[in-house]
């Protein structure tokens, strides 16, 4: 595996590439990587010639007083993980390199970004797409790896992609979770023993919800109340929102409609972590 740190030499890099014909995978992550991020990896070379992982923890997508800083960083160990999951190349540039101190542009996707996360990151969805914009026009990849995991992160790459006319596919790969059903996350680790017990009652409370759709559950302020009183049982765990919502226009339900993608997704605060987990339910 060949590391890379600068734009230009990643440009002249996929040039070559594509001039030979061969396809080039993406598989963006911020590192401290994990089974979730190595099966994206796999999927991008199930889908393309070429796969470059890229690690860069970008300051852009952090507000003041989120986790930047103290954002787990273990770059010798991710090299090995990238490199054992068969990535061709590992794109991991400075922050300087990314955002030189002329830096002015900004990439916006509008409407969707200020609902869910965006409603409670009012800046982050404009740091990812900026980034994402930016790795795009640096790789130039065929297709790009994202993890259902950030499932409002994917819709606004998506619309993102087709209102910047990017010829890209978009691939979504399924939430990679621990033994006790609690999704992968690089900030998992700031769990404390018992925070991280508990934790493991987001996904059941996900699951609870998906239950009772099966079962016949339309009225969305029930199966929401249900998911809520979970997750309140566990001292730890303060909820930042609960939302069933379409699994591709985020639109929100009072009543389910039949023949729909379902999307049911939670933010929830443990201690000063924040976590994100979500479940889809085909009707
Ligand atoms: P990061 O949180 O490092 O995640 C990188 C990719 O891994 C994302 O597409 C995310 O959805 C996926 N991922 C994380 N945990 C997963 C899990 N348990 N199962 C499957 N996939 C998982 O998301 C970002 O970084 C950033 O916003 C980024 C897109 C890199 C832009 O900075």
């Amino acid at each position: 595996m060949k590391q890379i740190t600068t734009v230009r030499e990643m440009q002249q890099t996929v040039d070559l590439i594509r001039r030979e014909g061969r396809t080039i995978g993406i598989v963006p992550t911020m590192g401290y990587l994990h089974e979730g991020h190595l099966s994206l990896i796999r999927e991008a070379k199930r889908n393309a010639d070429i796969t470059v992982t890229t690690i860069f923890v970008n300051p852009a997508q952090f507000a003041p007083g989120e986790d930047y800083q103290r954002y787990p960083r273990d770059f010798n160990r991710d090299i090995k993980l990238v490199d054992s999951a068969g990535s061709d190349f590992l794109f991991a540039p400075t922050v300087e390199e990314m955002y030189p101190s002329s830096f002015s542009t900004y990439v916006e996707v509008g409407r969707i970004t200020g609902i869910l996360e965006g409603k409670f990151r009012p800046a982050h969805f404009r740091g990812v797409t900026t980034i994402v914009a930016k790795l795009f026009n640096t790789i130039k990849p065929h297709v790009a790896v994202f993890g259902q995991k950030d499932a409002q992160q994917v819709i606004v790459i998506r619309q993102m992609v087709h209102d910047l006319n990017h010829d890209i596919r978009i691939i979504v790969a399924p939430i990679v979770r621990e033994a006790d059903g609690l999704a992968m996350s690089s900030r998992n680790t700031y769990l404390s023993p018992e925070q991280r017990k508990e934790s493991a009652t987001i996904y059941k409370s996900l699951k609870r919800g998906e239950q009772m759709i099966n079962e016949g559950e339309r009225n969305c302020a029930r199966i929401i109340a249900e998911i809520s009183s979970y997750l309140t049982s566990q001292p730890s765990l303060k909820i930042d929102y609960v939302s069933v919502a379409d699994a591709d226009s985020l639109e929100e339900y009072t009543v389910i409609k039949e023949n729909s993608r379902i999307l049911i997704s939670l933010a929830v605060r443990v201690g000063a972590t924040r976590l994100i987990d979500n479940i889809i339910v085909t009707l």
